[in-house]
């Protein structure tokens, strides 16, 4: 079972030259899930929360590209916020993690590296069944 102290902050590799900075997730080697998709959330209204939902399976990893947001994090009996604010910082979470999403500041850029392709069977939308998932697994 994890837990929200098992949601680490990940540095990504950073390859500096004059002209800037690269990043790069690759796997078998900065990600310890196979990549099976990648989405990403701009545009978003100053004020939003998104997320509030969990996955049973699905494991991502998290990065604010452009921009910065908070996550806060729930297992069902701790709760964390990690403020995202770095290209080359991932925030890894883990399946069966309470999440959402808030502060994004103008021009952010969310993007998500997913473990898995969507499905909407994958999501737990309410709060109650999500602590019955805890508590049931
Ligand atoms: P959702 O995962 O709820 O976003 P957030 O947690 O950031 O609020 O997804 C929002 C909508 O987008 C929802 O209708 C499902 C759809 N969606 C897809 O069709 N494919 C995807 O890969 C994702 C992530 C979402």
């Amino acid at each position: 079972m994890e837990n929200i102290f098992n949601c680490n902050l990940v540095e990504l590799q950073k390859i500096k030259n004059r002209a800037g900075n690269l990043s790069v997730v690759e796997n078998s080697n900065s990600i310890p899930f196979d990549i099976a998709r990648v989405y990403y959330i701009y545009d978003v209204p100053g004020g939003s929360d998104r997320g509030g939902h969990a996955h049973k399976d699905l494991e991502q990893y998290v990065i604010a590209v452009s921009g910065a947001f908070d996550i806060q994090l729930d297992d069902g009996k701790n709760k964390k916020t990690v403020r995202l604010d770095r290209p080359f910082l991932a925030l890894h979470i883990k399946k069966g993690i309470w999440r959402e999403t808030r502060n994004f500041t103008s021009g952010a850029i969310c993007m998500v590296i997913a473990s898995h392709k969507y499905d909407y069977q994958d999501y737990i939308h309410d709060y109650e069944d999500f602590l019955k998932f805890r508590r049931n697994e």
